[in-house]
């Protein structure tokens, strides 16, 4: 008897795996990219088909980046209804794209992004015996703010110093480039760049290096920039007053 529901069973899971059932039909971008405080619409329509019979469900989990322990479900269709899973970071945020997922569409809204939305998506959609998910992967870059210009070394002719300019805020890559934009547009012909650090370093100094120089930090998604005043002077004379 238990042996032939066993079998029973068996018989129903795989018609089950082959019979031809719902499908996800949005396969084309699975890879998004976007910057801070924009929204993204995460794809995932389907179509049902008419042995799929059982009570449909559509459901997203979302596998941050940082901590992939941290699986969760962040919305649901099920029984008719949307759950919207109240986690604080995203109430108001997460969305059906279409306020009426049954018929086909169960893409996901994600408002005002944030770097912590950075992860793996999965859409699952399940309309027994038809059960289909698709993982969709969720860049949220940061662009580049707060950047703050200095100068490092004393403003002598003939000493060496150095310009320095670093963003508080800014996904990698961040690129940083010098330019001078008072005087003479060009750097000075002996000045080293280093795109990577921000850093400009001037040897030997002369009184014609002097003027504004401006720095931009950029990266894949903004720029942000400072400019700092270069005021080289002769060398101190102090010891002629002492005399
Ligand atoms: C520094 O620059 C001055 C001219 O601006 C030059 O005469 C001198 O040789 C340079 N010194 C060095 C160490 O390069």
């Amino acid at each position: 008897m238990e042996l032939a529901l066993l079998a029973l069973s068996l018989v129903l899971l795989c018609s089950a795996g082959l019979t031809r059932s719902l499908t996800i039909t949005s396969v084309d971008q699975s890879v998004f990219e976007k910057a801070q405080g924009e929204k993204v619409m995460l794809p995932c329509t389907f179509e049902l088909l008419e042995e799929d019979e059982g009570p449909l469900d559509i459901e997203w989990v979302f596998i941050p980046a940082d901590n992939p322990e941290k699986e969760q479900v962040i919305i649901m269709y099920a029984v008719g209804r949307i759950y919207n899973h109240c986690n604080p970071t995203e109430i108001g945020r997460v969305h059906f794209t279409n306020p009426y997922p049954r018929c086909g569409d169960g893409s996901l809204d994600i408002m005002n992004l944030k770097a912590a939305d950075t992860g793996t998506y999965q859409c699952k959609v399940k309309k027994v015996p038809g059960v289909q998910s698709k993982k969709i992967q969720l860049t949220v870059l940061v662009k580049p703010a707060g950047t703050k210009c200095s100068i490092e070394g004393s403003q002598e002719i003939g000493k060496d110093l150095t310009l320095k300019c670093a963003s508080r805020e800014g996904s990698p890559l961040l690129s940083y480039d010098w330019r001078r934009v008072s005087g003479p547009q060009e750097l000075p012909a002996t000045s080293m760049l280093n795109k990577n650090t921000g850093e400009l370093l001037l040897k030997n100094v002369s009184q014609e290096d002097s003027g504004v120089y401006n720095c931009v930090a950029s990266n894949r998604v903004g720029t942000d920039e400072c400019s700092i005043e270069l005021n080289v002077t002769p060398q101190s004379v102090c010891w002629v007053m002492v005399m």
